[in-house]
């Protein structure tokens, strides 16, 4: 299919995971991807795997003079962005009372500073240009809601749903549309991550999480990265141009809103 034929994306933290399979549908759809990431390794890895459609840029969405230099890369090999995914994060996890200030701080730094000043800079060259744009922001159900042990990375996607109303109803009026996806429990190296600090704060066996959370889901399984690639192509297309400030629940039922 060619829903996004002649678009160019650029997605953040797209070398593994969820924002590799994004990068894959879109240049199914035809459309040309930066995959940015801070594991340039891994990303030129996807870039080749996905052929001329892809390249690979540096990026640190936590440095400043990162992203500018990534979002110019970019327009320096595709000639302009149609599309940014901010979809890059990290995840940490801990009892109130062990909370460090430095993982708070790095927490923030990417997750809800990352994911603004990336979408500050793209969407200043997309005023520019004056043809509007899509832009798509990683929210997750952990922002619907607090939980015991994850206080940081709850409080970091709460700010990414709030940012993304912000934006979405100060960016409408240039044709842009900033909308977000709110996953659930999506199986990968994210989830084998969260998986053993749980193994760790609650004494289960590695895996049990995983089966757990998998096990609670009303749909009967923990997600896949390519479920959620049907939202991401929706919210890039021109199907999407009256969607404004959302963030949407692909989880399989877990939350409803
Ligand atoms: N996996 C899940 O269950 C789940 C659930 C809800 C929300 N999400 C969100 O979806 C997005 C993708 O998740 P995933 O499971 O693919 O994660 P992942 O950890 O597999 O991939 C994250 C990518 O971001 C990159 N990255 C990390 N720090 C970076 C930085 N400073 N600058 C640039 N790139 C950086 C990593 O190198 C990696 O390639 C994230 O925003 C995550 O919070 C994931």
């Amino acid at each position: 299919m060619t829903r996004l034929s002649g678009k160019t994306a650029l997605i953040t933290g797209a070398a593994r995971g969820i924002g590799r399979a994004f990068a894959q549908a879109y240049v199914g759809e035809g459309a040309k991807v930066a995959i940015a990431d801070i594991d340039i390794d891994r990303a030129r890895e996807a870039a080749t795997a996905l052929g001329k459609g892809a390249m690979a840029v540096e990026l640190d969405v936590s440095d400043q003079s990162s992203i500018e230099e990534a979002v110019e890369a970019t327009i320096a090999g595709f000639g302009h962005i149609d599309i940014l995914i901010n979809n890059a994060a990290i995840f940490t996890a801990a009892p109130i009372v062990d909370i460090t200030r430095a993982d708070f701080d790095r927490v923030f730094q990417i997750n809800v500073a990352g994911t603004l000043f990336m979408l500050q800079a793209v969407a200043r060259h997309m005023i520019e240009r004056g043809q509007g744009g899509k832009i798509i922001n990683m929210a997750s159900q952990a922002g619907r809601r607090g939980e015991p042990l994850v206080a940081v990375y709850c409080a970091s996607k709460a700010a990414v749903i709030s940012l993304t109303q912000s934006a979405g109803l100060d960016l409408i009026r240039h044709g842009i549309n900033v909308n977000a996806i709110s996953p659930g429990v999506v199986d990968g190296e994210h989830w084998d991550g969260v998986d053993t600090f749980f193994a760790k704060y609650e004494g289960k066996a590695p895996g049990q999480k995983k089966k757990e959370v998998g096990e609670a889901v009303p749909f009967g399984r923990m997600g896949t990265a390519e479920d959620l690639t049907g939202m991401a192509v929706f919210l890039a297309s021109e199907e999407a141009r009256y969607v404004v400030a959302q963030t949407y629940n692909v989880d399989g039922g877990q939350w409803m809103s």
